[in-house]
Order: C-alpha cells, then sequence, then structure tokens
C-alpha cells in the first residue's frame, strides 16, 4: 500500500543541513508599458520539499526550464519566497532579514554554470576570490593574501597566480577559480548550478573530481544541479527529478537507476547512454512528444500529462499525491507508478 505525504517526503533525520518545504517561488507577468499591471504568474517553482543530510549530494536533475536555477537562487535568497520554508540549521531562511540573514547566508555559497560570466574580467582573480572574505571582514589584508594562495592550491592551481586576470585561464581554470571563491568563507552547503555544463567534455571529469575531493576534504554538502543525469549519477547520493516547477520523483541514486518509478524518470534515463555496447545496442529510447509547457500555464491534474506516454483519463483530471513507493525512502507522483517498470 501507498503511503501518501503532504509536506516532506522523508521524515527529517538528525543529521539534516538543509530542510526545504513547499517552496513556491511565482513571479509576477506583467503587461503595460507605463501603466503595468498583473496578468498572471509565472510559476516557476511549485511546491517543493526535500532535505539534504550533511556531508552528502543531493542531485537535482530535470529538463532545462523546469526550475533548477530558481530554486538555487530562492535558496540564497536572491529572491524571496511567495511561499514555504528554508529550514537550515534550525532557523527559517524565507522568514529571515537583515543581519541575521546575512550571517547565515556566509554559509551557503552558489557556483553558477558559466564561469566566463561569474569572473569579472577587470579584476585580478585574486581579488575576486578575496571578494567574500573582505565583505565578512575574515581577517586583515595578509592573512586574506595568504588563504588567497591557499585555496589557489588547495583548488589545484599555482599560488603564484594571484595576481592574474580572468582572461589568462581557460574554462575549467576559471571554474576552479570560482569554486576558490565559494569556499572561501569555509560554507557548509554549496549549490553547484550546471557547474560543469559550459565546459568542454574532456575536462568536466576533472572539475567534478575536484569538486569530489572538496567535499571530502571539508565535509561539504551540495545540492548538484543538472540537465543531464549521466553527470548527476557520479556524484549524487540521491536524485530529485523536477518537472515544470515540481519534484516527481525522488529516490537514492543507485535506487532511481535501477527501479525509477515516474514516466518522466524512465524516459530521461533511457536517453543516458550505456558504456557496454551489447546493452548498448538494446537500449530503447523514449522520446517524449511537444515541448516541456509553459510554467506560466501549467496542465491541470498531472502536469506531465500532455507528453506521458502512460497517459490515462484521470491524469487530466486529478494530480497524482507524492506517495513512497517501493521503499520508504523513494518517493513519486504518478497515478500508475506502481505499473511503471513492468508496462513501459
Ligand atoms: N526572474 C524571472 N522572471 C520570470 N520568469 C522567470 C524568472 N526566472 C526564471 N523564470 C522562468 O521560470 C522557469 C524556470 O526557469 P529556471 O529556474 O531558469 O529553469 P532551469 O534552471 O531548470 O532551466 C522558466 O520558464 C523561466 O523562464
Ligand atoms: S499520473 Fe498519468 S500522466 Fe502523470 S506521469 Fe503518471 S501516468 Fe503519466
Ligand atoms: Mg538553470
Amino acid at each position: 500500500m501507498a503511503e501518501t505525504v503532504n509536506a516532506t517526503p522523508t521524515a527529517v533525520a538528525k543529521n539534516t543541513l538543509l530542510d526545504v518545504r513547499n517552496l513556491k517561488m511565482y513571479f509576477p507577468l506583467t503587461q503595460g508599458i507605463i501603466f503595468q499591471h498583473v496578468v498572471g504568474q509565472v510559476r516557476a517553482v511549485d511546491g517543493i520539499s526535500f532535505s539534504i543530510e550533511r556531508g552528502k549530494t543531493l542531485g537535482l536533475v530535470g529538463e532545462s526550464g523546469s526550475g533548477k536555477t530558481t530554486i538555487g537562487r530562492t535558496l540564497i535568497r536572491l529572491y524571496k519566497p511567495t511561499e514555504g520554508e528554508i529550514l537550515f540549521h534550525d532557523q527559517d531562511l524565507s522568514k529571515l532579514g537583515g543581519e541575521d540573514l546575512r550571517q547565515l547566508r556566509r554559509q551557503i555559497q552558489m557556483v553558477f554554470q558559466d564561469p566566463y560570466a561569474s569572473l569579472n574580467p577587470r579584476f585580478t582573480i585574486g581579488s575576486q576570490i578575496a571578494e567574500p572574505m573582505a565583505i565578512y571582514k575574515t581577517g586583515n589584508s595578509k592573512q586574506i593574501r595568504e588563504r588567497t594562495e591557499e585555496l589557489l592550491s588547495v583548488v589545484g592551481l599555482r599560488p603564484e597566480f594571484i595576481d592574474r586576470y580572468p582572461h589568462e585561464f581557460s574554462g575549467g581554470q576559471r571554474q576552479r577559480i570560482v569554486v576558490a571563491r565559494a569556499l572561501s568563507i569555509n560554507p557548509e552547503l554549496v549549490i553547484a548550478d550546471e557547474p560543469v555544463s559550459a565546459l568542454d567534455v574532456s575536462i568536466r571529469a576533472q572539475v567534478l573530481n575536484l569538486l569530489q575531493r572538496l567535499q571530502k576534504q571539508f565535509n561539504l554538502t551540495y545540492l548538484f544541479v543538472s540537465h543531464d543525469l549521466s553527470v548527476v549519477r557520479h556524484v549524487a547520493d540521491r536524485i530529485a527529478v523536477m518537472y515544470l516547477g515540481k519534484i516527481v520523483e525522488i529516490a537514492d541514486r543507485d535506487e532511481l537507476y535501477k527501479n525509477p518509478q515516474h514516466p518522466y524518470t524512465r524516459a530521461l534515463l533511457s536517453a543516458v547512454p550505456i558504456p557496454d555496447p551489447k546493452i548498448e545496442r538494446q537500449r530503447k529510447r523514449i522520446i517524449l512528444s511537444g515541448d516541456l509547457p509553459s510554467p506560466i500555464n501549467i496542465p491541470k491534474g498531472c502536469r506531465f500529462h500532455t507528453r506521458c506516454p502512460m497517459a490515462q483519463q484521470i491524469c487530466q483530471e486529478i494530480e497524482p499525491a507524492f506517495e513512497a513507493k517501493v521503499g520508504h525512502e523513494h518517493f513519486a507522483a504518478c497515478h500508475f507508478s506502481d505499473k511503471v517498470t513492468t508496462s513501459m
């Protein structure tokens, strides 16, 4: 019998660092040039719950436009959430403001997709790595410079590079610089938003290995965002699959790959190449019809029904509950998910 849950899919473990409950981030859709009025809402994040244990990695996957970046930006409070709770160290980040928010915020750092846009070409890399330390006044200028040199070597770059400018570095090296800056004030949680997607395929593994090494070295907790399930497989302990502003499935990594319950997860997995050529030849791709619907106009019932190969009448009318499936730690939102593995 499936067990229904409302807000939080997993019981909050003792070791939970971040616990997000029913998070919503809607953007107003306005019309008019001088007198703007709100004509609708972009429901970019539409009621999301997950938690991450200290020292672990949650992978967040979903196609472009599903709301992944908006989640990251909301967690670091670049946006004020429309609704929901962001519990971090037992404090609700969604409600905090002023100095309390500033102090808690330093423990969460975000690494963005594009290392070219993340660094200012007019400043040395040393001054950019040092910037958060200067903002939070973590030492005098000599201490900050020493720490910057140390950070460069931590991310595999030579400390002598400290006074160079971003254009002297490759994409992979720039992402290392961005990671050094993120680590400079000892965060506990790092949100890595497609950190290797803009990099050359040949150097992606190096940057992923670096992130994994740093996680162990500094006991970091990661929210690792990607549209690519094969990248997430390398780094995540647990994986959440997002579709049009909602998590449709969440499970431990191996469980998700072995036993996907949601038709959308199965479609994403079917697009991942398998290294063994014999099995790869038999791989059946599930091609989804149509594009991702707009978050301004989310389909009624199950939001995936317009593209789901298994959709039935009920899917157009009733939104499926997010329920525990095979195990207690495996949740999915589909009326027919228990039958998914045999009929697709
Ligand atoms: N500031 C914003 N104002 C209005 N709509 C936005 C804003 N930011 C993102 N969106 C919309 O929200 C949806 C999710 O975007 P995003 O979070 O960037 O998705 P992803 O990172 O998964 O590609 C998209 O439809 C995007 O156009
Ligand atoms: S509820 Fe229906 S439309 Fe939604 S994923 Fe399941 S079968 Fe597909
Ligand atoms: Mg994004």
